[in-house]
């Protein structure tokens, strides 16, 4: 998409009836109006129709009803009562880091960063991880096929009909498999468990229970059977590739890994910060030039990077010199925003993070879309900003990676985000704090 906006402009259109767009005033003529969400959006209700969620919802006020009743749970006050549930996990990444530099054998990062992202997952929405961790293994491929279902669904948004009879209805997913497999019985099971529990747990579900109990009527269990879905969905390899994209692009750049090592040597040494097992949160936020390589990281490698795409508004929409007629879908693509020479200047391409300490990148700040923009963008940041800097923060303060072959680039596979692997690294560890 990159590619064809820097070939043909603005504008351009990919489909009898949809016009990507790479104005910058498409952020908020596009995501930020009232324009209802592209139909494609209707699969996105797990494991089937019935449980429909704020994501498969395209009307704004519609979607806005129903993800009221979600928020207190994702809430930055309600997020914080996690920590201890995500320290767990990110400790436990850290005994197989440990494990690997003792061996010296090679460590496929790529895996084990996804399996503490779907391990904190489960401890941030339900206190249960999904066990990882515990295997140091994808169990029964669970992630190999969440990966696939990504595609199936990705593409299947736009054949709604043919994913319905063959994968995603009722009769399916209840005598046979969900399409979500383990990630789906596990989560729904842990959801089974809470709903006869009603004492307090510091995790996203406990205040959606607390909605329902009162509201039964307004928030049933189906929807938040529904929610929970999406959210498995959406918050683990995103987060994943956030801190390959930090680690990767530090590794090619040796004086900022440097400068970023020796900035929480600085808050250790000066302020006594940054010290335990897994640096707190408070701790990590004081880290601006981490923070700032961690905002690179997904600025130059965008985790979401499809078409999120919307029907132009009664009225139709007009961007810059160019009028597009109601329902017209127009769709936003994060990543051709992040590297759009325009906004971000001829260094658009590469990975520089003083440009997030630069005074006129203040104004630039409106066109970094990571979350999307408007009534549809993510529920689930308020999690990402706290797991990210505490996870690389932590990984960065205790270990040296290297790639196996120096400088390969990796790979990786792009449906409606992205999760790089195939670059193995070799570890070193080079600080130790195991309380
Ligand atoms: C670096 C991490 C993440 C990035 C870059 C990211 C990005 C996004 C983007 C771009 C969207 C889509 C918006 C659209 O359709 O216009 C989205 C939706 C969503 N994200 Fe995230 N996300 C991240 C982490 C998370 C986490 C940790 C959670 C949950 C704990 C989460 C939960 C969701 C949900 C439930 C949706 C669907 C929202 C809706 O339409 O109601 N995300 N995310």
């Amino acid at each position: 998409m990159l590619e064809l906006h820097r070939k043909h402009g603005p504008f351009v259109r990919i489909a009898h009836d949809e016009v990507s767009v790479g104005h910058p005033d498409g952020i908020r003529k596009v995501l930020l109006a009232p324009n209802p969400k592209s139909p494609w959006y209707k699969l996105m209700a797990f494991p089937d129709w019935r449980f429909q969620s704020p994501l498969s919802t395209i009307e704004p006020k519609e979607k806005n009803e129903r993800a009221r009743w979600l928020a207190s749970g994702f809430s930055t006050t309600n997020v914080i009562n996690t920590e201890n549930n995500m320290d767990r996990q990110i400790s436990r990444l850290k005994n197989w880091i440990d494990k690997y530099a003792e061996s010296g054998e090679s460590m496929e990062l790529d895996k084990f960063l996804t399996y503490c992202t779907f391990d904190v997952l489960g401890e941030v929405m339900f206190s249960k991880a999904f066990g990882f961790l515990d295997n140091g293994t994808d169990i029964g491929d669970t992630i190999a096929w969440s990966g696939m279902l990504n595609m199936i669904v990705t593409c299947g948004g736009y054949y709604r009909w043919l994913l319905n009879i063959i994968l995603m209805n009722p009769i399916i997913t209840t005598l046979a498999a969900t399409p979500m497999g383990y990630l789906g019985e596990l989560s729904q099971g842990a959801l089974q468990e809470r709903r006869d529990d009603p004492s307090d747990h510091p995790d996203v579900v406990n205040l959606w229970f607390v909605n329902h109990r009162k509201h039964p009527d307004r928030v049933s269990f189906r929807d938040i059977q529904g929610a929970n879905a999406t959210v498995i969905g959406a918050g683990s390899d995103t987060i994943s590739c956030a801190a390959q994209s930090f680690i990767y692009h530090l590794l090619r750049h040796p004086e900022k890994l440097q400068k970023a090592r020796d900035e929480i040597d600085y808050y250790r040494n000066t302020e006594g910060a940054c010290y335990g097992r897994v640096i707190s949160f408070t701790d990590a936020q004081k880290l601006t030039y981490v923070n700032a390589c961690i905002k690179e990281g997904i600025r130059v490698f965008t985790p979401v990077q499809w078409q999120l795409a919307r029907q132009a508004a009664k009225g139709g929409v007009t961007i810059g010199d160019q009028t597009f007629p109601e329902g017209t879908l127009l769709s936003v693509n994060p990543h051709v925003m992040h590297h759009n020479l325009e906004i971000w200047g001829e260094d658009a391409d590469e990975f520089r993070p003083e440009r997030w300490l630069e005074e006129e990148n203040t104004s630039r700040e409106k066109y970094f879309i990571p979350w999307s923009a408007g009534f549809a963008s993510c529920p689930g940041q308020n999690v990402a900003k706290m797991e990210m800097p505490k996870l690389i923060a932590t990984l960065l303060r205790d270990y040296d990676f290297r790639q196996v072959n120096e400088g390969q680039e990796w790979s990786y596979e792009a449906t409606f985000g992205l999760l790089p692997y195939n670059w193995p690294v070799y570890v070193k560890k080079t600080a130790h704090y195991d309380v």
